[in-house]
């Protein structure tokens, strides 16, 4: 079986091909004239010089990891940082130069929004709904910036659309959630593709990291600012991270037919009110998962009564994990508008879906049975009244995308 290209995928992110392994924070200098001449090329955010210097001009082992994912993502260039923050950070300066305002769709993962309102970009935040970016961009735009799915309404931006309104402004796509697996937004013209490597393509919960996929120009811009701030990943962290790429799809595969069980059974449960899931809905919005995924992944939100019933299932949980972060092999569950999106604006957590009723679950690779009576246990006896989604056409529409 090979549903999302599984060969492919892996011989691009393989671990022979990749292999290697530099920890030390320097290198030994043979030569000085020709160690002088690769620090400059470094500097300047060139590909590797012949001596790396110093690991935070170039390590051989990150550069492997980038290598892998600018296969897997089908672009020219990566350049991995210490986080996903830093990556987003990083992006932010790259784009800035002489600008003075970003375009960004709402829901963003809390601390992508938190950055942007803060200020401390420098850059003027216009946030504006997909349809709007073509009339809020103009020649002080530096970037339009969206993730899709959202974290943590699993929103979708119609991407071939989003590359359209915006012209000549730059996009960047957060591709956290759907992973290189499910989506490659550089398919549809976008310019910059960003992880949070710290959750699906580490898979295990115990790496932070983030990556910046995009063409070598902007390769070079992030280079140099990587070298200059200093945001750097640490080889151990893209040692872990390239190996976890190999065992991405067959993880993604198995999360996400668990994730779609609990989802029927989510909207049938009387406890349960409202469920966001990828396509869930009428049918444009199973046809925009068909046409720029290859399946609707493994993250699942819903709603319960209210944050009463939202904190007894958090702490009424046994096999599920009650913690932040996502992508790992073990399922966790947490409530945003306590957590994640803490630091967004109230009033704003409310217009984007992120309740007091709201539920995040990232569904790991435990047996759907198993988890399913846990969850079933936590949620209780409690009544969620009007519920209004129906899971019968969305059932065969949804399986016709993900092949299950
Ligand atoms: C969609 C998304 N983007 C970016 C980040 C930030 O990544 P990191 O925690 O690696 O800095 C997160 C973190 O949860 C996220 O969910």
């Amino acid at each position: 079986m090979d549903r999302f290209h599984r060969t492919e995928f892996v011989s691009k992110s393989s671990s022979h091909r990749y292999a290697s392994m530099a920890l030390g924070n320097s290198a030994p200098i043979d030569d000085i004239d020709a160690a002088a001449a690769s620090f400059e090329r470094l500097a300047r955010g060139e590909a590797p010089g012949a001596n790396p210097i110093y690991a935070r001009l170039h390590n051989e082992t990150v550069s492997r990891f980038e290598e892998a994912m600018a296969s897997v993502e089908g672009m020219e260039s990566a350049v991995a940082f210490s986080s996903g923050m830093a990556s987003v950070t990083a992006v932010m300066m790259a784009a800035s130069c002489g600008k003075s305002n970003v375009v960004a769709i709402r829901p963003l993962y809390g601390g992508t929004d938190h950055l942007l309102c803060d200020g401390l970009c420098g850059l003027e935040v216009r946030w504006a709904e997909a349809e709007e970016v073509q009339e809020v961009v103009d020649d002080q735009t530096a970037l339009v910036l969206a993730e899709t799915p959202a974290n943590p309404t699993l929103d979708l931006v119609d991407l071939e659309a989003l590359v359209e309104a915006a012209g000549s402004v730059p996009v960047v796509i957060d591709n956290t959630f759907a992973t290189p697996v499910l989506q490659n937004p550089a398919d549809f013209g976008v310019d910059l593709v960003l992880h949070s490597a710290s959750k699906y393509i580490g898979g295990h919960g115990d790496v932070i990291g983030g990556v910046v996929v995009c063409g070598e120009e902007w390769a070079k811009r992030l280079r140099r600012i990587r070298i200059a701030t200093g945001g750097l990943m640490h080889p151990m962290a893209a040692y872990l991270l390239r190996r976890g790429l190999s065992t991405l799809p067959v993880r993604m595969e198995a999360c996400q037919d668990t994730a779609m069980q609990l989802v029927l059974r989510l909207l049938e449960h009387p406890a349960v009110g409202k469920v966001y899931y990828p396509g869930l809905g009428d049918e444009s919005a199973t046809d925009l998962v068909s046409r720029q995924m290859k399946g609707p992944g493994a993250m699942v939100s819903f709603e319960v009564e209210d944050f009463d019933a939202a904190r007894s299932v958090m702490e009424e949980v046994e096999l599920i994990t009650p913690a932040v972060s996502l992508g790992s092999t073990d399922s966790l569950i947490q409530h945003p508008a306590s957590l994640t999106h803490r630091l967004v604006d109230e009033e704003v957590r409310d217009q984007c879906g992120v309740s007091q009723r709201l539920l995040r679950m990232s569904v790991g690779l435990e047996h759907v049975e198993d988890l399913w009576g846990d969850l079933e246990r936590a949620l209780g006896s409690r009544r969620q009244s009007g519920r209004s989604q129906s899971r019968e056409p969305w059932v065969e529409r949804i399986s016709r995308v993900s092949g299950s």
